[in-house]
């Protein structure tokens, strides 16, 4: 892989906005307002009544992520000022900061200019300033986001802006907002991490490269620790249910097992599960060509948990962590598995293969039974694991599955917080019945009614007897068209999720 696609250099000035010497200055003017105020009112004093000119002309209304360009004749130490439209105050949300930062980055991208500058001291938002610079850097970062690591074409088209300047004014909070900027960078760090491995093609992330990526995770971090189980050693354990899966492929499984030591030495970890089918062609019961492309993206619960633990140990959380992820390929080669054969999974309970494409819920089985030797105080799996769950939630929400009120309530609080947005769906007992199997334990699926939840019963079955949630990003695994702060292609949708719920473990009771 070439280029990973790093983004700007953020950096603090203190002062105003028109000392920042940078290229554009970025107004944000909310929509309706009789005359403008905070920063935009000081931006706008300083190029001399730019925006108000355009906002009396009407051809500038401040709408949700409307970006107007304005050239200051003469004097300005700016080449252009980007009002940039905040919507309806009555509507703000966290999220419109992060979606006008995005839009006002891009359009810096498109514009070639080099350094951006924005304000983050004059109240024009219900945030506090280290809040407002989180959610600056973060809608710059994961905005301007590209996976160009396989061009070799127009490379040099539009390089994103390579600095921007938050001017947070004199005030004594500096230092906290440069925590927020520095936490900030590492919770988009580990988002475009997760989309560059979720973008990369399935011949090049294999279980062995996914494997690789982590080894080298752990090694840059002192905190973090790294095992991987190979075929022989997941045999000797009896992970059969994973290992079925894997039969089919020359690509051998390989079962990752982070570990994140930031708590005290005796505090029961928490630990996260990723899918991580490298490939999903479906197995035997091969999936069409239409449902089959895309399938590299299968391994995006792994690739979630890989930057959620490398952003937990860039925070030093004072948390224990565990991150397990089984990764494998499933292909229909001639060892394959088949419909009809019965698995032993390591827990001891036997599963008939009614379908070798609910390969997902095999290896999760396996995997969320291996978390039981944690003896955790929860564990979270994260998995592209049904499209019925796309089928009932659409292609933004993630769905959301568990068995213990308060730690869905996290997630909620969480998701609310980032705007990767959670529903739930129920654990609903009386569809037990539907993967009962004639011959085995269980069958791995359910039929297709209901097969979000089906999917999710299965693996409750697997979960011991602690807190458990399973998050199902099927539909927001990829974007099919640009979004606000998610350019198309790979979302990292989870990562700002986890890390929020585990940033605020201690200090939040829900
Ligand atoms: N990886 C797929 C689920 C998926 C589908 C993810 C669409 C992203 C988009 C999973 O392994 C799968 O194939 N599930 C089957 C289960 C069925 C055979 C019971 C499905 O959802 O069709
Ligand atoms: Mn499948
Ligand atoms: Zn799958």
């Amino acid at each position: 892989m070439k280029d990973r696609g790093e983004g700007p250099a953020f950096t603090m000035s203190a002062g105003k906005i028109s000392a920042t010497g940078a290229d554009a200055w970025v107004a944000p003017v909310y929509e309706g307002e009789k005359r403008l105020s905070g920063d935009a009112a000081e931006i706008d004093r300083a190029c001399g009544g730019l925006i108000g000119e355009r906002l009396a002309a009407g051809d500038f209304k401040g709408t949700f992520r409307e970006i107007c360009v304005l050239y200051p004749r003469g004097g300005l130490k700016c080449r252009c000022v980007l009002a940039a439209g905040m919507g309806k105050k009555t509507e703000f949300r966290p999220e419109t900061v992060r979606a006008v930062s995005a839009a006002a980055a891009q359009k810096a991208r498109a514009l070639n200019l080099r350094t951006l500058a924005f304000p983050i001291d004059a109240g024009s938002t219900p945030l506090n300033p280290p809040e407002l610079a989180e959610a600056v850097v973060e809608g710059v970062a994961l905005g301007l986001y590209r996976f160009a690591a396989y061009r070799t074409l127009d490379t040099e088209e539009a390089p994103s802006p390579a600095q921007v300047i938050l001017a947070v004014g004199k005030g004594r909070s500096r230092p906290v907002v440069e925590q927020a900027v520095q936490r900030a960078q590492i919770v988009s760090g580990a988002v475009r991490l997760a989309r560059d491995l979720v973008s990369t093609p399935p011949g090049d992330m294999t279980p062995s490269a996914l494997a690789r990526v982590s080894a080298d995770l752990a090694a840059a971090r002192p905190s973090l620790s790294i095992e991987v189980l190979d075929a022989d050693r997941m045999r000797e354990i009896g992970m059969n249910a994973l290992l079925g899966v894997g039969c089919g492929s020359h690509e051998p499984p390989k079962f990752i097992i982070l570990t994140y030591r930031g708590g005290e030495t005796d505090a029961s970890p928490i630990v996260l599960v990723g899918k991580g089918v490298t490939f999903d062609s479906g197995g035997l019961s091969l999936k069409s060509q239409e449902n089959m492309e895309g399938m590299k993206d299968d391994m995006a619960g792994g690739a979630v948990v890989l930057g959620a633990m490398a952003a937990a140990a860039d925070l030093s959380l004072p948390l224990n962590l565990v991150g397990l992820v089984p990764a494998v390929e499933n292909l229909p080669g001639g060892g394959a598995y088949k419909p009809g054969d019965v698995l032993k999974s390591l827990s001891g309970r036997t599963i008939e293969v009614m379908n070798t494409d609910a390969e997902g819920r095999l290896l999760l089985a396996d995997t969320l039974n291996y978390a039981n030797r944690y003896a955790p105080q929860a564990v979270i799996d994260v998995a592209t694991l049904t499209g019925a769950c796309v089928v009932a939630l659409g292609p933004e929400l993630i769905g959301l599955f568990g068995n213990d009120d308060a730690l869905k309530a996290r997630l909620r609080a969480a998701a609310e917080a980032t705007g990767e947005a959670v529903w739930e769906l129920p654990l609903w007992r009386d569809y037990d019945e539907m993967i009962k199997s004639d011959i085995a334990d269980f069958k791995n699926t359910g039929g297709r009614e209901g097969g979000a939840i089906t999917a999710a019963l299965f693996l409750s079955k697997f979960v011991g007897p602690h807190p458990w949630a399973h998050l199902d990003i099927a539909g927001p695994v990829w974007a099919k068209k640009d979004r606000p702060t998610i350019p198309k292609g790979a979302s990292g949708v989870g990562v700002r999720l986890l890390v929020r719920m585990l940033r605020d473990w201690t200090t939040a009771t829900p």
